[in-house]
């Protein structure tokens, strides 16, 4: 019998984010402001402590971990820390969300930490705006991280778009095409308002997911999936092609009432719900225990009753939720 952890609206947490840095190559306009401080190295989590916190939370009935950021993979020494994920006897699915652009000489020995599903970010396919909306990157970086993760033999890879109309709206239709020809999904996100950027400057560029999937029905049918892959996003079949496309809409189809999951900041704060602020810190719990577990295990327990019922996002009030996507990893 395995411990199990429940949140007070009858849900069962079994799916936790573990953002390992905050810093990024990039610098999505979207996601972080345009001069970013990173967080001291002191206020970090040590890849070991995150290694413990995995191991706490699969003892606590977690089969699912998925690794975020920042970028991930700019973490020096990543890797090691996949590897002490996969030896997990109870985590069944270890996932991980990247920008790709260091994906190319990892993708072979992530796999064999582990790794099953990859998710990647790209928003366009023209190197002119790639570069406006990542604040300087190089499309053809993430073009050739996306290869080397089909070549690597993942289970499963699959791509992000954050769509904004105004910057990449007129382009759905291409990123669809794209994915089509490599066989693989794609996500389009509403964005989300976290950080000093209010909902109001954000709410001009809103793109609902209903204007792409309109946008999408003009060239393709779309047959809904009823495969529950327990996230955020809801899935349509790419009639007569091996792709779907799925949308996340925390605007106007939040996925609240089946939430399964908790994720860790980069500073060790155990974050009940990606759109509220309720959270505990469970850093000062792993420094002040490190030899022993069973605190640790208790905090994440408790913290399940802070768990809220859905997100706070709004379009139109002040910031609410000062923290930005990269701390927290989405
Ligand atoms: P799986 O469910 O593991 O396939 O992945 P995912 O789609 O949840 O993960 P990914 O890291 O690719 O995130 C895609 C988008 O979903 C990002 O914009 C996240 O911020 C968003 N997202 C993930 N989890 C939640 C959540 O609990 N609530 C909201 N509102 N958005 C979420
Ligand atoms: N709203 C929605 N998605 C965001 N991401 C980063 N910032 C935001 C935001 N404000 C996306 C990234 C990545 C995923 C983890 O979250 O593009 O694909
Ligand atoms: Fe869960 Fe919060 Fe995300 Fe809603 S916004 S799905 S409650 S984490």
């Amino acid at each position: 019998e395995r411990a199990m952890l429940i949140d007070p609206f009858g849900r069962r947490i079994d799916y936790v984010r573990l953002s390992i840095t905050d810093r990024c190559n990039l610098r999505c306009l979207y996601c972080m402001p345009e001069r970013q401080r990173f967080l001291p190295r002191a206020q970090l989590l040590t890849l070991e402590e995150i290694a413990r916190l995995g191991r706490c939370f699969s003892e606590l009935g977690v089969t699912r971990v998925r690794v975020t950021g920042g970028e991930p993979l700019v973490r020096r020494n990543a890797l090691w820390l996949f590897e002490r994920l996969g030896e997990l006897a109870g985590i069944r699915d270890l996932t991980l969300t990247t920008n790709a652009t260091r994906l190319a000489p990892l993708a072979p020995a992530l796999v064999r930490a582990g790794v099953r599903r990859v998710n990647i970010s790209l928003d366009t396919l023209r190197p002119a705006r790639f570069h406006h909306l990542t604040r300087g990157g190089r499309l053809d970086t993430t073009l050739a991280g996306i290869d080397a993760a089909l070549a690597a033999g993942f289970q499963r890879v699959s791509l992000n778009s954050v769509i904004l109309t105004g910057y990449n709206h007129d382009e759905v239709c291409d990123l669809v095409a794209f994915a089509i020809d490599r066989g693989i999904d794609i996500r389009f996100i509403e964005e989300m308002p976290l950080g000093v950027l209010a909902g109001r400057e954000r709410a001009p560029r809103h793109c609902p997911s209903e204007t792409i999937r309109n946008a999408l029905e003009r060239h393709h049918r779309l047959l809904p999936s009823t495969a529950h892959e327990g996230g955020p996003a809801r899935y349509f079949l790419i009639a007569g092609t091996a792709s779907r496309v799925g949308f996340i809409s925390p605007h106007s189809h939040d996925f609240c009432a089946e939430c399964n999951r908790v994720r860790v900041t980069t500073a060790g704060r155990l974050l009940l719900c990606l759109g509220q602020t309720h959270s505990v810190d469970l850093r000062r719990v792993l420094r002040a225990h490190p030899d022993d577990d069973q605190p640790v295990r208790r905090a994440i327990v408790a913290a399940m009753a802070l768990k809220p019922r859905g997100h706070a996002f709004s379009l139109v009030e002040p910031p609410r939720i000062l923290r930005h996507m990269n701390h927290s990893g989405g």
